[in-house]
């Protein structure tokens, strides 16, 4: 099967008319909703809500941005400083999406979404330019291949349609699971390195309960529909982790499964994860103590915080622990004077001597803002 072409047609189909089968019921903030045109909101083949993650002044970057709903949902949460970016690889979704792009920019006050041509295991290829190229350079043999190949590495290196660190927010509604299998750890090795550092994840798709057989795979109408080229469950966190996310989370996980085959659930779940600031350890004397209620936790990066303990870390770790999405877990001990740095990182379960913490500067001393 090829699984390009497969979802190519399947979703051709889906931009001229609605498809019951690929709609996944989703609550959405309706008051987002109001501004959008019924077609889009109709030609809905999300399974969850990403654009909940959008911050103000976010650049984010759709993948599999389809009909556009999630795309001009974000719009409307960026404001006018920031920007949306969709990216498709169907030009009769992109036709959809961009159909009613004056209208939109007219109701948000601006022209803050656009929608590229793409696709999203590559992002630095641009398919459009890609195409002009063809058109003068069509490939009908070995040579006219290998010059193509060449084009594209440099069109790659030169001109990336995502740059390196471009992006504060990823997000994706329904998508990554149409990508090929032999393509999935690429997926998320470009996602990577399009975010700025400290940039976010936010990724609505499905996942299974169990491995997916080779024959349900093989089942182009299960693979299109969205299902059996999920992720399984625990995979779809580790290729995050494995690929240097920090924080790598279900934010959200549907109880009720969308689709049972051969009794495999498959459900829809909500990733979010983050990138380090920086991949630098430099010690300058910095410790955490994890606050509990376990006796001890341990990261991606294995380093392991025993409760009530004053644990050493690196000055990146400290910044990440204690402002990041765990700053509730952690007591944080910035060292009165700093030492000159070392590079350095904590091997599991370094303690850091009291003397040396002693007259630190304290912070996150409650995790509750209450009394
Ligand atoms: C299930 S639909 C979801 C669309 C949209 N996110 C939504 O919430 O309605 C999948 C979309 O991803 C696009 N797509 C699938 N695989 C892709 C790939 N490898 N690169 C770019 N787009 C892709 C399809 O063309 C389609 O528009």
């Amino acid at each position: 099967m090829n699984v390009q072409s497969t979802v190519l047609d399947r979703y051709s189909e889906g931009a001229k008319e609605v498809q019951p089968d690929l709609c996944c019921p989703v609550s959405y903030n309706t008051e987002l909703l109001h501004a959008l045109p019924k077609e889009i909101i109709d030609k809905d083949y999300g399974c969850g809500d990403p654009s909940r993650y959008v911050r103000k002044g976010d650049v984010v970057l759709d993948l599999g941005s389809g009909a556009g709903k999630i795309c001009y949902m974000a719009a409307q949460l960026v404001g006018d400083k920031g920007q949306v970016i969709g990216i498709d690889m169907n030009d009769d979704m992109l036709a959809l999406a961009r159909k009613h792009q004056p209208d939109m920019a007219v109701k948000l006050g601006g022209n803050r979404v656009r929608f590229t041509k793409g696709n999203i295991q590559d992002l630095a290829l641009d398919v459009d330019a890609m195409e002009r190229y063809l058109e003068k350079a069509p490939v009908s043999n070995a040579r006219d291949l290998a010059s193509l190949t060449l084009w594209q590495s440099k069109q790659r290196l030169e001109q990336p349609l995502i740059a390196d660190s471009s992006v504060d927010l990823v997000i994706s509604n329904c998508v990554l699971n149409l990508v090929s299998d032999a393509e999935k750890q690429q997926l998320v090795q470009e996602i990577f390195r399009v975010l700025k550092p400290g940039g976010r994840v936010a990724i609505s798709d499905i996942v299974s309960d169990e491995p997916i057989p080779v024959h349900l795979k093989r089942d182009p109408e299960l693979w299109s529909g969205c299902i059996s080229g999920a992720f399984h469950e625990q995979e779809f966190l580790q290729v995050f982790v494995d690929n240097g996310f920090l924080a790598v989370t279900y934010d959200k996980w549907e109880a009720a499964p969308w689709q049972v085959v051969e009794g495999i659930e498959f459900r829809s779940v909500t990733l979010t994860a983050i990138k380090g600031a920086s991949s630098e350890c430099l010690d300058k004397g910095h410790a955490v103590i994890y606050r509990g209620p376990y006796a001890s936790i341990t990261d991606d990066e294995e380093h392991v915080f025993y409760r009530g303990e004053r644990m050493a870390v690196c000055e990146r770790t400290f910044h990440f622990l204690t402002e990041g999405p765990m700053k509730n877990d952690f007591i944080g001990i910035a060292p009165a004077i700093e030492r000159e740095p070392i590079p350095w990182c904590a091997p599991p379960g370094t303690k850091r001597p009291v003397a040396e913490t002693k007259g630190g500067i304290i912070s996150n001393t409650t995790n509750s803002g209450c009394c």
